[in-house]
């Protein structure tokens, strides 16, 4: 490592393995986190001097073949790329992921030979690359040397279209060469296509051939020169032009071509009609495809494999349309990410993350911000998404004073041509994104207007242009593609006279913490309302890093960097390893291909209703499966999956045993399972892709009969031997990263409900067996609290509890009421009848079924590496915790409730700083709300709906607990 780029390497090289890091795994510069903040304060394209420089160097052997030409291959180097053969200086590359290629032919000898490769990681090129992310250094992908014959395949650029009218295909292949000499002609190019029986296509290569001068034919007058052209022959060149009728006497020299030689070194084939399936997301088939290159001698002297998928995309009045079908974007921002490697990321990973994505069902992802690694579009083309491929381009921190920047322009373009250089033959790339947050500027203009010359077959995003006029921005935006609207800005959009784009949201439902609350609402408007096209949630998953491999998580405060921007990266929905978080079970729900669209009436009748939500396809992939749910149990109906086009409803035929559970008063509810028949690339046989519930009667609990008069006067509080703190008075929850948002502008703090002090507190003995204990609390800034609590003893050890409790004016939005009591050691075990099984909060309910579940208290937890409120289920009637004696603590509730138990309390999770630091303690503390506020999304989006908060004023509920030894 040196310290700058003007430095020379010394004597001491250490051992490093490329592809690596050096900011992560080496303690000479640290991981460094900003999200639009730039690392250093210059102007651009100023740099810093200290300016950590990597040098790589490496020796091999070469044997040379006759005639070959060479290529060194950079994957990606992140930071300026200097290369040196042998001493010689061959090249230099900025853009930091995508791939760089030196000809390296002439440089290498026979025997021995040494690569330099040096890595500086600031330059004017770091001013394009501030998107949200940490700030790394090195070699990302792989580095290797490759031979190619001298005459070679340079570029292969296939347009594989599908016309849904006729269900047919097309394929066009413009195949280049590099390496053919002036005049060398007899190259011939075969296109073999696969389609069960090979379709062959073949083209000779016009050889490159040079223009001559104009020679001076009147010099000699010895002879009369013979005449060559008709009169007036040059306006052939416009008359034809125009479309103007072309007089008797120049039609002979019409030929229907250009004058000039333009398919040097290039053929073209087109065929059409083509037997095919197309590829989509709901079945992406593809075909294989090899291109042969013959030298005039007949010999193939090279070739290029790829797989081919047909597909149009297109827009419509208004709609963007696959295959002639409007489809909606269940998409996820994703960034190239490992909590080890950095942005060093293993095939296999991104298999199992793309795997992970479908068997959630979704089926769209935003490259959000530059080109991932080359194994991410293969297997996107594999396993079926559509990806809005995106320049490496951010600019965030001086915006358009980088994008209108003449200095800068030559560098837009270059990202924006070399990224579809790469990406344009993946049939996954539905669109061409140029980049994120730069703000709008002419470079802008320039980079699209390339694409839209080389690439017409795909439309153009771009945010930037759109984000303060969603009417604006056409010339480099076919889709309006805002980030983070409000409900009623995409209400308003889609009403809009003036609306001539679909409307994609390049990012939304920020999964910052424990949020993503009102995913469902987006989705009503999403699935409802014209010209909404779905969106990209932000994103996939948390950009923790875990330096010594222990699940120890670091964020971008914890490597002494300044400035940093903290925990702003923990904002998956995944954590930094691809685990998903209760967040993607409710996406799961959303985006499944099944829809139970009954109402709770029609049910109860015996009558249950799906949508085919696919945009193309059938059903005959899944299986469906009916749990019949009741307080006592639950009954697994297996069904038969129905015919139904793609968006279409149907009612399920029911066998007579679930259509007589449906109208039984017993059931409380349904969940329909849906399941993948076949094995995938992406899961296995029999793989659950989503749960459809729907509550169809209220689930009623015992709730005791009248209250017995057991204790002495007085004496009737709760308490038992494993209560080690009995039920009490609970308003505050660890504040979530979205709670303590600037957005809501300290609003809970200013509440003062973190701290409940007690100022008074009354007991009276109402009536044998029934106690009042009235209390008076005064929040931490004074404000009052009244909590009256009716007792009822309705046996030993068995309580019928309701609470009254009254906000003092002014606190009009809280975050939870109810109770908390702490049990003694043992109390591992959670059994509810209630939402679940996975985490769930009001907001982020819809699809988290009712039933009968159970979990240990640690199981409960959800690891947000930020400790805050997690691990809550709601709609719970019934709540039972038992420890390894079968001492079992058992609440009911004549309403829904929400809980959480853990081995820490809310003090504990606001008091650490991260979840790997959390205490566990040996009792066990529960929750048990009468209301609890949703997450929302309130970091950057909307705050939780009015319907989802706490209100001031009076609350009151009833709730039973019963201890049974
Ligand atoms: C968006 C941006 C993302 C990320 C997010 C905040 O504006 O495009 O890259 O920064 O905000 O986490």
């Amino acid at each position: 490592m040196l310290a700058s780029p003007l430095h020379e390497p010394g004597e001491a090289w250490g051992t490093i393995t490329v592809p690596g890091l050096w900011t992560v795994g080496s303690q000479t510069d640290q991981p460094h986190y900003t999200n639009i903040a730039m690392p250093f304060e210059l102007e651009p394209p100023s740099v810093p001097a200290d300016n950590p420089t990597g040098c790589y160097r490496t020796s091999f052997a070469w044997a040379r073949e006759p005639g070959e030409r060479v290529v060194l291959h950079v994957g990606a180097a992140e930071g300026v790329l200097l290369v040196a053969v042998n001493g010689v200086a061959v090249g230099a590359s900025k853009d930091s992921h995508l791939a760089a290629e030196f000809d390296v032919t002439d440089v290498l000898s026979e025997g021995m030979n040494e690569i330099l490769l040096k890595v500086v990681k600031w330059s004017d090129a770091t001013y394009l690359e501030d998107q949200d992310q940490w700030w790394h250094a090195g070699i990302s992908r792989s580095v290797f040397l490759y031979r190619t014959s001298r005459v070679r395949i340079d570029d292969l650029q296939l347009v594989s279209d599908y016309e849904p009218s006729v269900a047919s295909g097309s394929l066009a292949a413009t195949v280049t060469l590099g390496g053919l000499s002036i005049g060398e002609v007899g190259s011939t190019v075969t296109m073999r296509l696969s389609l069960g029986h090979a379709v062959e296509l073949e083209a000779a290569v016009p050889g490159p051939v040079p223009v001559k001068a104009d020679p001076v034919v009147l010099a000699d007058r010895s002879a009369p020169p013979p005449p060559r052209l008709p009169p007036e022959s040059q306006a052939l060149w416009s008359l034809e032009a125009s479309g103007a009728p072309v007089p008797e006497v120049l039609r002979p020299l019409v030929t229907g071509r250009s004058p000039f030689p333009e398919q040097l070194g290039r053929a073209r084939m087109h065929v059409e009609g083509l037997e095919i399936e197309p590829w989509s997301p709901e079945a992406p088939t593809l075909y294989d495809l090899t291109v042969y290159l013959r030298s005039p001698a007949g010999s193939v002297v090279d070739q290029v494999v790829v797989r081919v998928g047909f597909r149009r995309v297109e827009i419509s009045n208004g709609d963007l349309l696959i295959n002639g079908a409007r489809v909606l974007f269940q998409g996820v921002n994703r960034h190239d990410h490992d909590p080890r490697g950095g942005r060093v990321i293993a095939r296999e990973t991104i298999r199992s993350e793309l795997a992970t994505l479908k068997r959630f069902n979704f089926n769209a992802i935003r490259t959000s911000h530059y080109p991932n690694d080359p194994a991410f579009l293969e297997l996107c083309d594999e396993f079926g998404f559509y990806v809005i491929a995106e320049a490496d381009i951010e600019s965030h921190a001086w915006y358009t004073r980088i994008s209108d920047d003449p200095l800068y322009l030559t560098a837009f373009v270059e990202r924006v041509s070399r990224m579809v250089r790469r990406d344009k033959n993946h049939a996954s790339v539905v669109m061409w994104s140029l980049g994120n947050e730069s703000g709008y500027g002419v470079n802008h203009d320039a980079a699209a207007g390339w694409i839209r010359g080389y690439d017409p077959t795909r439309p153009l995003h771009y945010e930037g242009a759109v984000s303060t006029d969603w009417f604006a921005g056409a010339r480099v935006s076919d889709v309006v593609c805002p980030m983070y609207p409000a409900l009623d800005a995409l209400r308003s959009y889609s009403g809009s006279p003036r609306r001539e784009r679909p409307l994609v949201v390049c990012e939304y439902a920020y999964s910052q913490g424990n949020s993503t609350g009102g995913l469902a609402e987006y989705w009503d408007l999403f699935e409802s309302l014209p010209g909404l096209q779905g969106g990209f949630i932000w994103e996939f998953k948390d950009h923790g890093l875990d330096p010594h491999g222990d699940g120890t998580i670091r964020h971008g405060g914890d490597f002494g960097t300044v400035p940093n921007d903290g925990v702003v990266l923990l904002n998956g929905i995944a954590d930094s390893y691809g685990r998903p978080r209760p967040a993607m079970y409710e996406a799961r729900g959303i985006f499944s291909p099944v829809r139970l669209v009954s109402t709770a009436e029609e049910a109860a009748q015996g009558v249950l209703r799906v949508r085919n939500r696919n945009s193309l396809t059938s059903l005959a992939a899944y299986s469906l499966r009916l749990d019949v749910v009741s307080l006592a149990g639950e009954k697994h109906i297996l069904l038969e999956t129905p015919t139904v086009e793609a968006g279409s409803t149907v009612e399920l035929a029911l066998p007579e045993e679930a259509v007589a559970l449906l109208r039984s008063a017993s059931t409380v509810a349904v969940r329909l399972a849906v399941a993948m028949t076949k094995a995938t690339s992406w899961c296995d046989a029999g793989t659950e892709i989503a749960v459809q519930p729907l509550q169809i009667r209220d689930a009623i609990v015992d709730m005791g009969g009248a209250a017995v008069d057991l204790a002495p006067a007085g004496e009737d509080i709760i308490g038992h031997d494993v209560l080690v703190a009995g039920p009490t008075l609970s308003l505050w929850r660890a504040l979530t990263d979205n709670d303590g948002s600037g957005q809501l502008d300290g609003r809970f703090i200013r509440s003062g409900l973190f701290r409940l002090d007690r100022v008074d507190r009354t007991v009276e003995r109402v009536s044998p067996g029934v106690v009042r204990v009235t209390e008076w609390l005064a929040t931490a800034f004074g404000s009052p609290v009244q909590h009256v609590r009716r007792i009822e003893r309705l046996g030993t050890s068995d309580w019928r509890i309701t609470e009254r409790v009254v906000l003092a004016d002014g606190i009009d939005d809280a975050l939870r009421v109810g109770v908390v009591f702490e049990l003694s050691e043992g109390f591992e075990r959670v059994e509810w009848f209630g939402s679940g099984p996975w985490e769930n909060y009001p907001d982020r309910a819809r699809f988290a079924a009712l039933g009968r579940w159970e979990s240990s208290v640690d199981d409960l937890q959800t690891d947000y590496v930020r400790p805050q409120e997690n691990g809550g289920r709601g709609g719970v009637v019934e709540l039972m915790l038992r420890d390894a004696s079968g001492t079992t603590v058992v609440t009911r509730h004549a309403k829904p409730v929400q809980f959480s138990a853990a081995h820490h309390s809310t003090a504990d999770l606001e008091a650490t700083s991260h979840s790997w630091l959390l205490p566990r303690r040996d009792t066990t503390f529960v929750y048990v709300d009468s209301r609890h506020r949703g997450v929302g999304t309130a970091f950057l989006g909307p705050d939780t709906n009015p319907r989802y908060r706490v209100p001031g004023g009076s609350h009151e509920w009833t709730w039973r607990l019963s201890i049974r030894d």
